[in-house]
This record gives C-alpha cells, structure tokens and sequence, in this order.
C-alpha cells in the first residue's frame, strides 16, 4: 500500500494512522521539503494572460450520431457528429465565443475542463449556468486564461460516459514548438451500444449489494465497470487511428482521459516518453516507459521516433482489453491488437515522479485556509461521500477572494479516486515547492495528499471525484467563494 501512487517525492503518504508522518505529508511537506515558505501580501492573478484583442467564434452541437467502431455501428451521443468531438484551439489571451445547441433528446451542459474562467460560463446546471433544455442553446463566452491540454463534457449525469467529450487546446503564445508533429490522443472507456448503457452500469453497481462488477477477493482499486471496448481517439485496437511522420521527427503528444470508471497506463512501444506537462501546466522533463493517467487528467509528453510501425498502447488498470492507436515511420506490420509492449510491464511514472517548472510554481506562502477533503465510501451500497456526505447533503468548503487555500485530500476508501476543482488549479504542496501544478490529481487507495491553490476566481466551484460513477453516487462537493 505504501508504494502505491504518487509516493516517491513525499508528496503524499500512502497509508493512514502513521501518526505525524501523515499529517506532515497531508499538508504536503515531505521529508525532502523546503524551508518555511514566505508569505506574500496580495493574492497573484489567476494567471499571466494578456488579452489577446482576438475573438474566435465557434458552434457546438451535441446530438445523437452512429459512429462505426472497428465495424460495429452504434448510436451515441456526441458533439459535432464525431467521437471525439472536434477539437476547440485557441491561444491564451483569446476571446472564445462558442454557440451551444442542445439536440439531445434530454437536457445537456457543456463544462471546460481545466479553463480558469468565470464561474457563470463553467457549465455546471444548477450551480453555476443554466441548464440547456432539448431544443435548447446557450453561448458561452470568456477570455482563455493559461495555456495547455484541456476538454470538455457534459456535467449532467452521466453523459460524460457517453460519447459526450472533446478536446479544448489554448496554445502558449511563448511556446517554442520544439516538435515536428502534435497528436492529440483521447483515451475512452466505451459502452454505448456494444455494452450496458451507463444509466444500467449504474443501476447494476447499485444493485451489486457488494459484489464487483469486477469480481475478485479485494475487489478493484481503479474502477469497478469491464467495460467492452477501450478506445483511442474514438477507435477501437481493430481499427486504430494513426500518425504518419519520419524517422527521427518529434512528436508531442496531448493525453487526455475522458474516461469514466478507468485508469490507463500509456506507452509507445520501443520508445520513452518525456513528460513536459501534466493537466496543462509544465513540469521538469521527466523521461519513462509508460505513464499512469487517471479519469479527467491530461500529460503532454515529447517522443523522439524510430523506424517502424508502433503502437501506442493504452492499457486499463485491473481490467482486461488494450486500447491503442499507431504511429508509423516506415514500412512493417501492425502487431496483433491485443500485443502488450514491454514497456507496460515496467513501473509507470506517476505524478508524485514530476516537479513543477519554475513558471508554474504557485508564490511561496503559508496557507490561510486548511480544509480537509476526505473520500470515503464502498461498494456496499454503492455510496460515494466526501466528508461524509453524499453531494446532495454536502456541506460546501468555503473560502475568501485572495486567500492561499490549502485543501488535505484524504482517500479513507480502497479506491483510486481522481479529484478535480474547478475553475483553479492547484500545486501538489506546499505552495512555492516542488510538486505539479495541476486541477485533477489521482489519489491511491488510502493515500492522502495536500494539495494548494490562490483563491482568485470567485465563485461557486465543484470539487468532485471525477470517475463518473462515483461522482453520479454522491462523490461531489461544492468549493464556495464567501465574503
Ligand atoms: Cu471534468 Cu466537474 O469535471
Ligand atoms: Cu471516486
């Protein structure tokens, strides 16, 4: 249990009840800590974005589609008529204006995963923007703050868990492009149509009275549902999407997990990747064979390729099946769908592996407000809570404009659970130290961690676990903004 997750930089604990070892790690400060931080008088803002003067216009539509996955037709959910749906890019400092329609047969909403903009456009019905009817359309607008891999999806039930998901990329105008080629790789656990759909996976979860899906004497740790197929890029291992480049080119990739209930484990098979962002914000390079992505995070990372034909392999933790895509630089043969690479049988990078770089630090400050977060919750009556809460008796953090909040997430459960904030961005603490600068943050069975944040965006911001089930079942809670 201990070497479980993000260990290795003593940003988190990987177990409870060891007395003063945990409390130190749950504000953050591990054995490796720096001095005591230096407080600064004023909050910074929430980001270094110039407005740009340009606006960039877009429609979205979401609307039911059949999609073809490998052979098989299935009707989804989707935006745009594709799976992903079309991809939205701009450049920070940008003016976004996107004209929402609403063609489902049930009321929708679009929320920005990862965008820092004002909390009316954030797209939650019923906290922070209106919910769109059938029929119906809304047109979001805002100014992009800080560059980076972002997406988008739904936040009404579980429609994430349909093919409801697509990316959003706010370039740096300040980026180098030190890359030859950029994919952007989706990852996906898929139902619609060749499974249960999610409303019966969750009546089914309900229903188990303590049995997993799963199966098994300990049950799963990173998601209960076998889902029939994995996709990548809205492609299932059959019939994989591909990049065509050159021996020797350079490739940033811009992972993105849209799924629901699945933890993947990414690699290129006869290749490193070289870690350069986690949730859009930079990291110090870091080079692995695989990377470990959690529901809703997003790691950029830099190939330098070979010769050959590669897959590029998605597995799902603790369950069977391989999603993949393919980049080819020469002549050869595609191994067989379901060939693991090596690479995947060596230990991932996992976030508590990565450091902030310099400009994505948070200033050094010591914390006005430190608010637990604690995750429990089982498979027995399938009830997730936070801070013993489902969401809809969920007492709400609270916070004040200009604070530096400190928020000591605590997973009391035998479950992973990815926690994502809204509207902010956090650093693994302490504030001014050496952990990522991200919004969503995979925590291990039993593990805590402290996480810190400048309260600079006012509000009322969802704080959830960001598996869609768990989330569905109560896991959410509300980050509020008080005078
Ligand atoms: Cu990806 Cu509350 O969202
Ligand atoms: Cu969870």
């Amino acid at each position: 249990m201990h070497e479980m997750g993000l260990s290795r930089r003593s940003l988190l604990s990987g177990a409870l009840g060891v007395g003063a070892t945990a409390a130190l790690a749950a504000c953050g400060v591990g054995a490796d800590a720096q001095s005591a931080p230096v407080p600064v008088a004023a909050a910074p803002p929430p980001s270094q974005t110039r407005p740009s003067g340009a606006t960039r216009t877009f429609r979205l539509t979401s609307a039911p589609v059949e999609v073809d996955l490998g052979g098989t037709v299935v009707s989804t959910w989707a935006y745009g008529g594709t799976v992903p749906g079309p991809t939205i890019r701009a450049t920070a400092g940008d003016r976004v204006q996107v004209a929402f329609a609403n063609e489902l047969p049930v009321p929708s909403s679009v929320h920005w995963h990862g965008l820092a903009i004002p909390n009316a456009m954030d797209g939650v019905p019923g906290v922070t923007t209106p919910e769109v009817p059938p029929g119906g359309t809304f047109a979001f607008d805002f100014v992009l703050p800080d560059p980076g891999t972002h997406w988008f999806h739904p936040h009404t039930g579980l429609q994430l868990d349909h093919g409801l998901y697509a990316p959003f990329i706010v370039d740096d105008p300040d980026e180098p492009g030190d890359y030859d080629h950029e994919w952007v790789v989706v990852l996906d656990d898929w139902t619609d149509g060749v499974g249960p759909s999610p409303e019966q996976i969750l009546a089914d979860l309900r229903d188990a009275g303590g049995h997993s899906m799963m199966g098994g004497m300990m049950g799963p740790t990173d998601g209960e549902v076998a889902y029939p197929l994995y996709l990548v890029n809205g492609r299932p291992g059959n019939d994989p999407d591909a990049l065509a480049a050159r021996p020797g080119q350079r490739v940033r990739l811009r992972i993105i997990s849209a799924a629901a209930d699945t933890v993947f484990t990414v690699a290129l098979a006869d290749h490193d990747l070289t870690v350069t962002h986690s949730d859009g914000y930079p990291v110090e390079p870091v080079t692995a064979g695989a990377v470990r992505v959690g529901m809703g995070e997003r790691y950029d990372v830099i190939v330098a390729l070979g010769d050959g034909v590669f897959p590029l392999v998605a597995e799902p933790s603790g369950k069977a099946g391989l999603a993949r895509a393919v980049i080819r630089t020469g002549g050869g043969a595609l191994t067989e769908a379901h060939h693991r690479p090596p690479e995947l049988g060596v230990a991932p990078l996992q976030v508590g592996d990565l450091t902030a770089a310099g400009s994505s630090t948070l200033p050094a400050r010591d914390p006005d407000s430190v608010q637990d977060l604690v995750l429990s919750g089982g498979m027995g009556a399938y009830s997730w809570t936070i801070n013993g809460h489902t969401y809809d008796r969920t007492v709400p953090l609270e916070i004040r404009r200009g604070q530096a909040g400190r928020l000591r997430l605590v997973n009391h459960s035998t479950m992973s659970h990815p926690v994502h904030l809204h509207g902010h961005s956090f650093q693994l603490g302490p504030a001014g130290g050496s952990g990522p600068r991200k919004d969503t943050v995979l925590l291990p069975p039993m593990a805590r961690v402290g996480v810190d944040f400048t309260a600079s965006n006012p509000g009322r911001w969802m704080v959830h676990c960001h598996n869609a089930y768990h989330a569905e079942a109560g896991m959410m809670t509300r980050l509020e903004y008080v005078d």
